[in-house]
């Protein structure tokens, strides 16, 4: 008589991983965090189009395939997940040929270069089991949000009425002398896209969508063909308001969010990445000690790419839909864009009104870079100066 048994199902490790890009933040943070999931993940190739990063990247981490195209390395290696770590413009190639090869997908910010190529490339997700396409928002993750995003959707601290969100960061000339930065094509935007995104999209994730933004922009000092500096007024559905700033000309770097809600105001400054250190809850009046001791995280878990990837893989396993994909992962791309529409159009703009045929659902420029770079490099000068 047949003997009942458990049949391996596709999603049982160990998970066949791939990696594309050998650059900075492949070496500095993606193959450390999965070298840290030895027990359930096999690296088994990694793919840089420059042979000798491949090889290098490659021989650093024991992981035995190497090639320098992404549709090569998945015709031979059928991997059941790849981690794409290569500049903006190239994520919708990698991400598309990976999806249809069968594999999931985690990416790096920003997914895409516009909301229109996001919807493609979500376009290619299975439906019901995967596999879909998830993106790095590292900053989720860490246990001060995961707890102030349980206590938002608890209601605990009441209402959220008031937020900002600083990314005051400083990047010098020759920063933007590396060929894919600071220009349309290549990262789709300065700094709002580049840089502030991980504020922007750790705020949103707690607080919900926006309803309306002001912004004003501008290149300031450094040569780029975008901005250097943004800032916005974003009224989110809730009905608090937002102000946001992101800036790479700012000498003293912080990363700043700071959240009003009725019973409380929650601080979060750190620079790159935080622990529990670096929040401050101060209870509002009439809270008492014992409640707002209550308030704080149980666990000190650093905001840090290894935590996603533990929950992408724990996703990945239960052939379920991980964080920061979907509407989900779309969610900071659509204030990006409408804070680019609002600044290059002086005008407010409506996220209802941000679909397909809008110039700002298309790209981030509105259709024109050279136009958007003579917004943005403008100068007016007073009666009389
Ligand atoms: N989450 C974060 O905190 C964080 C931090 C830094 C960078 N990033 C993002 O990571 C991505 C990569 O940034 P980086 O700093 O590592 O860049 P990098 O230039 O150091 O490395 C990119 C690597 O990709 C390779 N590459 C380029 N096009 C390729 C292609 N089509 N196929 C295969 N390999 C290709 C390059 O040769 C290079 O080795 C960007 O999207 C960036 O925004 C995220």
């Amino acid at each position: 008589m047949p003997q009942p048994t458990t049949p391996r199902t596709p999603h049982s490790p160990p998970i066949r991983v791939a990696v594309v890009g050998g650059g900075g933040i492949s070496r500095g943070r993606h193959l450390p965090a999965l070298a840290s999931e030895s027990e359930r993940v096999d690296v088994v190739a990694l793919v840089d189009v420059d042979a000798a990063r491949a090889s290098a990247a490659a021989d650093e981490w024991w992981i035995p395939g190497r090639y320098t195209d992404v549709h090569a390395m998945l015709a031979a290696e059928s991997p059941d997940v790849v981690v794409i770590c290569t500049p903006p413009a190239s994520h919708r190639e990698a991400v598309v040929a990976s999806l249809d090869s069968g594999a999931w997908v985690w990416c790096e910010k920003p997914p895409a270069l516009s909301l229109a190529e996001y919807d493609e490339m979500a376009a290619h997700e299975g439906d019901g089991n995967g596999p879909y396409a998830g993106y790095v928002f590292q900053h989720r993750f860490g246990s001060g949000a995961e707890r102030l995003r349980r206590h938002v959707d608890e209601g605990t601290l009441g209402r959220p009425l008031v937020g900002v969100c600083h990314t005051l960061w400083y990047r010098d000339t020759a920063y933007f002398e590396v060929p894919w930065r600071g220009r349309w094509d290549t990262e789709g935007g300065g700094p709002t896209m580049g840089h502030g995104i991980h504020q922007m999209d750790l705020v949103l994730s707690l607080l919900g969508d926006w309803s309306e933004v002001t912004a004003v922009m501008s290149t300031t000092a450094r040569r780029t063909r975008t901005e250097d500096v943004s800032t916005a007024i974003v009224v989110l559905e809730s009905g608090a308001t937002l102000s946001v700033v992101n800036s790479l000309l700012s000498p003293r770097e912080t990363s700043y969010l700071r959240f009003d809600f009725e019973r409380a105001t929650v601080e979060l400054e750190h620079l790159y990445g935080y622990d529990n250190a670096h929040w401050r809850w101060t209870p509002g009046p009439g809270v008492d000690e014992d409640t707002a001791a209550a308030w704080l995280p149980e666990t000190d878990e650093p905001s840090s790419h290894r935590a996603q990837l533990a929950s992408f893989l724990d996703s990945y396993s239960r052939g379920e839909r991980p964080r920061a994909s979907g509407e989900d992962g779309r969610r900071v791309l659509e204030l990006i864009a409408g804070m680019y529409g609002s600044a290059l159009t002086g005008t407010t703009l409506r996220r209802r009104d941000l679909l397909p045929g809008h110039d700002f659902y298309h790209s981030m420029h509105g259709g024109d870079a050279d136009a958007a770079a003579s917004v943005l490099t403008r100068r007016e000068t007073a009666p009389g100066v």
